[in-house]
C-alpha cells in the first residue's frame, strides 16, 4: 500500500549535480522515472508539491512544474485539480506477488483456554500509563530527552531500590539497580558479565524455560546444564555435582511447577554459592502475585553478594512495555554498565519516568491491588471446579502467579487428554515439554488462569472433567 503522508508533502532523496553538465530538469525528471520504475515510489504514492520540492533542491518551481508536466504526459503521474501529484497507479514495479497465505493460527478454544504465562491484557492499565506519559513530557526538564545514563535514571533506579526493599526485601541501593529491557536483556547482561568473569557453565531449572534459557547462555559463551527440580524446589547437591558456577532460579514460584523453594534449600543455595565462589540469578518474576498470607522475601535480601536479582513489569503491567531491571552485587555493576552502553545507550528515558511516576504516586500498587483479586477469584474458581468436577486430583504451585499444576492420575498419558480435550474446545498445556531430562515423568498439567476470563473457567474444567478423572 502507498504511504500516505499527512500535512505536508514527503521528502525525497533527490540530488542534482550542478557540475555534471546534464540539464537539470533531465537530472530531475530520470531520477523520478528510476525511483518509480525502480520501485522506490510505489503507484498512489504523494508526491511533494512543486513549491517544496523546489525549495529543497534548489530549483526554481516553474522547473519542477514542467518536470511534472513531462511525466503525467509519459503516465508516470497524475494529479487531479486541487489534490496532490501521485504516482500513477499503474507506473512502476508490476505489485508484487502477494505472499502465501500464512497458515491459519490456530484458533482458540471454544469454551475455555488454560494457556500460560500471559497476563490478562484486558487488565492493562492503559489510563494510568497514558496519565504517566502525559505528565512526564509536560513536567519533565529538556535534558529528560537526551541520552540518560545507560544503567537507567537515577530517579527511577531510587524509587525501584526503595520498592523493591519494601514489597521484596531486596538488599539494593539506587547503585546496584540497572534498569532493562525486561528480564530477558537482564539476563543477557548478567550472563556477559558473569563469562567475562570467568564462568563457563550456568546451571538451570529442569522442568523450566529449557530453550530460551540455553539460547541465551550458549550466545553468551557459557554451556547450560539442567539440573531437577522437586517438592521443595532445585536439587542442590544435582547443582553443585553440575560443576556450574552460576544458576538461574526461581524461588518465589518455581517456573513452571509452582514449587516455592524451601527455607533449607535457600541456606543450602547460598552456601553452595559461597563455597564456589558462585553466582545464583533469581528470576522473580510473578512475585507481584501471592495469594499466601506469609510472602517469600526475595532470595537476594539474604545474600546480596551471592544473587543477582531479576524483574520485570511484563506479568504486573504488560509485556510490551518492555521494562525490568536488576539488582546486582556492586562489584558487577561497571561491566554491566558498559554492556548496557554498547548495546542499547540505556533504556527509554521517558518510559522510565513514567514508571517511577506510577510507582510513586500509589497508582501502580493500586493496580496490583486490582489485578490480584481479579486473579485470586479465578484461581478460587479453578480449585471448586476442580474439586467439584474432579476430586481428588492434586492441585499445587498455588501460592502465587497465575497459574496450577494439576496432578493427573497415574496411568494417565499427558498428551492423549491434551489431544482430546482440544477436539472438545478446551485448551490444556502439559509439563512434558518442560523437561530437559528425558522422562518418565508423571502426568502433569499446567492450569494458566491469567488469560482465561473468570466465565469459562468452571465449563471448561465441566467439558474435561472425565478426560482428568481418568
Ligand atoms: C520464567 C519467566 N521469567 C520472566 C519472564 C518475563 O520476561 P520479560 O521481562 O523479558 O518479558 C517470563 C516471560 O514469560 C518468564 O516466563
Amino acid at each position: 500500500m502507498a504511504v500516505e503522508w499527512a500535512g505536508s508533502g514527503p521528502e525525497l532523496l533527490f540530488t542534482i549535480d550542478r557540475d555534471s553538465g546534464a540539464g537539470l530538469r533531465t537530472q530531475l525528471e530520470e531520477q523520478f522515472r528510476d525511483a518509480i520504475r525502480g520501485g522506490r515510489l510505489a503507484g498512489g504514492e504523494k508526491l511533494p508539491s512543486s513549491r517544496e520540492l523546489a525549495g529543497a533542491l534548489g530549483l526554481s518551481r516553474g522547473l519542477v512544474q514542467d518536470c511534472y508536466a513531462q511525466l503525467q504526459a509519459e503516465g508516470y503521474l497524475t494529479s487531479r485539480p486541487g489534490s496532490a501529484t501521485r504516482v500513477a497507479a499503474a507506473a512502476g514495479l508490476p505489485r508484487p506477488t502477494p505472499p502465501p497465505p500464512s497458515p491459519p493460527t490456530r484458533p482458540r478454544p471454544a469454551i475455555a483456554d488454560f494457556r500460560h504465562g500471559v497476563p490478562d491484557l484486558r487488565l492493562a492499565p492503559r489510563e494510568d500509563w497514558a496519565w504517566a506519559i502525559r505528565e512526564v513530557c509536560r513536567t519533565a526538564p529538556n535534558t529528560a530527552f537526551d541520552y540518560g545514563d545507560p544503567i537507567g535514571d537515577q530517579h527511577l533506579r531510587e524509587v525501584l531500590a526503595a520498592y523493591l526493599r519494601r514489597v521484596r526485601a531486596v538488599a539494593a541501593t539506587a547503585g546496584q539497580v540497572v534498569v532493562c529491557t525486561g528480564m530477558a536483556q537482564a539476563f543477557g547482561l548478567v550472563l556477559r558479565a558473569l563469562a567475562a568473569g570467568g564462568v563457563d557453565t550456568l546451571a538451570f531449572e529442569d522442568p523450566g524455560t529449557a530453550g530460551s534459557t540455553t539460547g541465551q547462555a550458549n550466545a553468551a559463551g557459557l554451556a547450560a546444564v539442567p539440573v531437577p527440580v522437586d517438592e521443595a524446589g532445585l536439587d542442590v547437591e544435582a547443582l553443585d555435582r553440575s560443576g556450574a558456577r552460576a544458576v538461574l532460579v526461581t524461588p518465589a514460584h518455581q517456573w513452571p511447577t509452582g514449587v516455592v523453594l524451601a527455607g533449607h534449600r535457600r541456606q543450602e543455595l547460598l552456601a553452595w554459592a559461597r563455597r564456589r565462589d558462585g553466582v545464583v540469578i533469581e528470576d522473580d518474576y510473578d512475585a507481584e502475585f501471592r495469594y499466601d498470607r506469609d510472602p517469600v522475601g526475595s532470595l537476594q535480601g539474604l545474600d546480596p553478594d551471592r544473587v543477582v536479582s531479576l524483574g520485570t513489569v511484563s506479568k504486573s503491567l504488560a509485556p510490551a512495555l518492555r521494562l525490568g531491571w536488576l539488582v546486582a552485587p556492586e562489584r558487577l555493576v561497571p561491566a554491566l554498565a558498559r554492556d548496557k552502553l554498547v548495546t542499547d545507550r540505556g533504556s527509554p528515558g521517558l518510559d522510565q519516568l513514567a514508571l517511577a511516576l506510577l510507582i510513586e504516586s500509589g497508582r501502580y500498587d493500586r493496580h496490583l491491588r486490582r489485578a490480584r483479586t481479579e486473579y485470586a477469584a479465578r484461581r478460587r474458581t479453578l480449585v471448586d471446579a476442580l474439586a467439584a468436577h474432579a476430586p481428588g486430583l492434586r492441585v499445587t504451585g498455588l501460592a502465587a502467579g497465575f497459574h496450577a499444576i494439576l496432578h493427573l492420575p497415574p496411568g494417565a498419558v499427558e498428551q492423549e487428554v491434551i489431544d482430546q480435550a482440544r477436539q472438545r474446545g478446551v485448551g490444556l498445556y502439559g509439563l512434558a515439554r518442560m523437561h530437559q531430562v528425558p522422562g518418565p515423568h508423571p502426568p502433569r498439567l499446567i492450569l494458566g488462569f491469567g488469560d482465561t476470563p473468570e466465565h469459562t473457567i468452571a465449563p471448561g474444567i465441566v467439558a474435561v472433567a472425565d478426560l482428568l478423572r481418568g
